[in-house]
């Protein structure tokens, strides 16, 4: 069934620019409908089969769509698998309908932000090693991390592979005695996304990582009221934030 949009809206959702940036656009006539420059950016189109063009450009509808998971522990961040369960399990049906796919991977014992989208070239830009998208992970580690390992990792780690780390930014919240012994909490930054890369760091300096959380990545920020397990779709501040990280 065919249906019916404002043109400023398709246009956003087609990540040609804010709302605001597209009215300018039409006032600027670089908007056309079946070869027509529109001066008018609230003008009703059929998003199948309008003709819809910007800068000349034909713009073709497709449904977009993005979710915030909150991943629980003990999913993997695949669309299938023969044996486990994956985040995409997690989706309501008509959810799964759109074919989102997670942007990168969180270990199957790793909890926190994972995007899912059908969006390939947004998928692809924020994983894409030039980048340099920031992610953000609270942890929980067996030992005593201190100043040392915060200035290692400001320098880079040598990892079991002999790669050497990006500069990162590690935090310490908090240190914990128990009856296993030193447990800390921290907070840490990196910009780059190797295989089990966060573990690994810790393992690089003789720590082991028990517990691991993802709380943002890029602009995009874990919302703390989704319980593990949850998702909701990205609000349309949130995708702007990442097209335009994503344009950076
Ligand atoms: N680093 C890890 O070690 N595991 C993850 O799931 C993410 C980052």
């Amino acid at each position: 069934m065919s249906k019916k949009i404002r043109i400023d809206k398709l246009l956003a959702h087609m990540g040609l620019g804010t709302r605001s940036e597209i009215k300018k656009a039409v006032k600027f006539g670089k908007v056309t409908l079946a070869g027509k420059v529109i001066k008018d950016s609230g003008i009703i189109v059929d998003q199948d089969t309008s003709e819809v063009a910007f800068e000349g450009v034909p713009v073709i509808y497709r449904d977009v769509v993005y979710f915030m998971l909150n991943k629980p522990r003990g999913v993997i961040s695949a669309t299938e698998d023969g044996r486990e369960r994956t985040v995409i399990d997690l989706l309501e049906s008509q959810d799964r309908l759109r074919e989102p796919f997670p942007v990168g991977r969180l270990d199957k014992d790793t909890v926190g932000l994972l995007l899912l989208t059908n969006d390939g070239q947004l998928a692809h830009e924020l994983l894409s090693p030039r980048k340099h998208v920031a992610k953000t992970y609270e942890a929980i580690v067996q030992g005593n991390v201190g100043e040392t390992d915060k200035e290692q990792f400001s320098i880079g780690v040598t990892l079991d592979d002999g790669y050497v780390t990006l500069p990162a930014v590690l935090e310490i919240i908090g240190q914990e005695e128990r009856e296993d012994g030193t447990f800390s909490s921290i907070s840490l930054t990196i910009m780059e996304g190797k295989f089990h890369q966060v573990k690994r760091m810790f393992e690089a300096v003789g720590k082991t990582v028990v517990y691991l959380k993802r709380v943002s990545m890029g602009p995009l920020a874990l919302d703390e009221s989704l319980p593990e397990g949850s998702y909701r779709e990205l609000t349309l501040e949130e995708v702007e934030l990442l097209r335009a990280h994503k344009r950076k």
